[in-house]
């Protein structure tokens, strides 16, 4: 492999975001998918709006909040499902192919971690319940620079700490915006398309696009 350092987006690259509301899909009923989107739209909007304020309130918090409002905008839905999404939400599903991946990554020496917007907590979590512990050698939190991605202070959590050029470092997301902000700092870029989402942020082109995580190896 040309690359031996990997870092991946943690909520919609290693775990499935509507994961939460899709338990609790036959209670939500049929505006179960809209109150997710809306969730997590809200969730991000807080994230950005915060950061370029200079405001920094974790990850969690804003979370709650965006369910909150994601409820408020889909009356329709049963809001004494509150605190069972939100505990859902520690215990997200990881998508099929990550622990495969992500072990043969390792076996090959590869260095790992995740570089997220979420909590340090919450991340921890995340990676217990899918039992990903013993393949990551770090996680870093977007609480470390007390700002979000897609501020350069987040990605450069990771190169600080690995003393690595980000061109060394190949960067894996779900998420295009986050791709953007990665590919500004000069990391190999490799936008996972799960849901092929048409591309945007031209001037931030990903270098590599892959429908999963499978198939990163042989591209790497
Ligand atoms: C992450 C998000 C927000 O940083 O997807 O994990």
């Amino acid at each position: 492999m040309r690359f031996s350092a990997f870092v991946f987006d943690a909520y919609g690259t290693l775990f499935d975001v509507h994961a939460a509301v899709r338990k609790y899909a036959g209670e939500i009923g049929p505006e179960g998918r809209r109150l997710s989107e809306i969730w997590r739209a809200k969730q991000l909007e807080y994230s950005w709006v915060g950061t370029l304020m200079g405001e920094h309130v974790d990850f969690w918090t804003l979370t709650e909040r965006a369910l909150d409002y994601a409820f408020r905008k889909v009356p329709s839905a049963d809001r004494s499902l509150r605190e069972g999404l939100l505990e859902a939400y520690w215990h997200l599903d990881c998508y099929p192919e990550v622990p495969g991946v992500l072990r043969a990554l390792k076996g090959a020496g590869a260095r790992l971690a995740i570089l997220s917007n979420g909590s340090r907590a919450m991340l921890e979590a995340a990676v217990r319940s899918a039992a990903l512990e013993t393949v990551l050698d770090d996680i870093f939190s977007a609480d470390q620079a007390q700002k979000f991605k897609t501020d350069p202070a987040v990605y450069d959590l990771v190169t600080t700490s690995w003393r690595l050029y980000p061109d060394a470092v190949s960067f894996q997301s779900s998420n295009r915006w986050d791709i953007a902000g990665a590919a500004r700092c000069g990391f190999r870029t490799v936008w996972i398309n799960r849901t092929q989402e048409p591309d945007e942020y031209a001037d931030h082109q990903p270098d590599l696009i892959l429908p999963s995580l499978d198939g990163l190896i042989t591209a790497s």
